[in-house]
């Protein structure tokens, strides 16, 4: 699995398994995967191209270290990618920001599109689309293909969970696109859920259940 990195990180570990637990309430829930994201986003930024530019220290002159190109874009999968922005935000703060509402449907497990919104020049930006779940697969493929329509093709994929299934329909439909991840679970069951997970995300972030 060339195209996947298991961020494997303690601290991302450690965080996970309390947010998994069904106990876990709303408030801490958020809490933690906002801890998450900042640690994720670390991971998932670690091979940004760079450039050098002169500044002057108070003591001398020296050739620094900047982020190279236009501001990195993080596209948010609706809703629970929301989840993963606040972090993401905090570490960095001049990244534009966009949106793919994709729903999926209870009894087909299919994507259902209803909002796009991304920023300007975005075919010219490092993009990482944020998404907790990665179940099917279906809605990642499906905000993956609006993106390339838009001429994108800088692009990396996070989530945070993720299913076998899911995984393998991503890496066929889009084997340019690295999928970071915190675990591979076991499988999904009946109703598409990844199990063990944490559930439906979007709910326990939002406390809609
Ligand atoms: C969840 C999750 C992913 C999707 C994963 O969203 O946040 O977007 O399911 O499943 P898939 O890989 O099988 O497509 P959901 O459709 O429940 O919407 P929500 O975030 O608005 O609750
Ligand atoms: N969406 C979720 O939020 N959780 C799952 O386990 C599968 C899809």
């Amino acid at each position: 699995m060339e195209s996947v990195r298991l961020i494997s990180h303690p601290l991302v570990q450690h965080k996970l398994s309390l947010l998994r637990d069904k106990s876990t309430q709303v408030i801490y829930f958020r809490q933690l995967l906002r801890e998450i994201s900042m640690l994720m986003a670390y991971e998932v930024t670690k091979d940004l191209p760079v450039t050098v530019r002169r500044i002057e220290t108070p003591l001398q002159n020296m050739e620094a270290p900047f982020i190279a190109g236009r501001k990195l874009c993080l596209v948010s999968i609706l809703r629970a990618g929301n989840g993963f922005l606040d972090g993401f935000l905090e570490v960095i703060p001049a990244a534009r920001v966009g949106f793919v509402g994709v729903e999926r449907d209870h009894d087909t497990h299919k994507p259902r599109q209803y909002y796009l919104k991304v920023p300007p020049q975005i075919e010219d930006r490092q993009v990482i689309v944020l998404d907790p779940m990665l179940a099917t697969g279906g809605s990642a493929i499906a905000a993956l293909d609006l993106l390339k329509q838009k001429n994108v093709s800088k692009l990396k994929f996070l989530s945070l969970v993720s299913a076998p299934e899911g995984i393998a329909a991503l890496q066929n439909a889009h084997p340019d696109v690295t999928i970071y991840t915190a675990a591979i679970d076991e499988k999904l069951n009946e109703n598409a859920y990844i199990v063990p997970g944490l559930g439906d995300a979007g709910d326990r972030i939002y406390g809609t259940q």
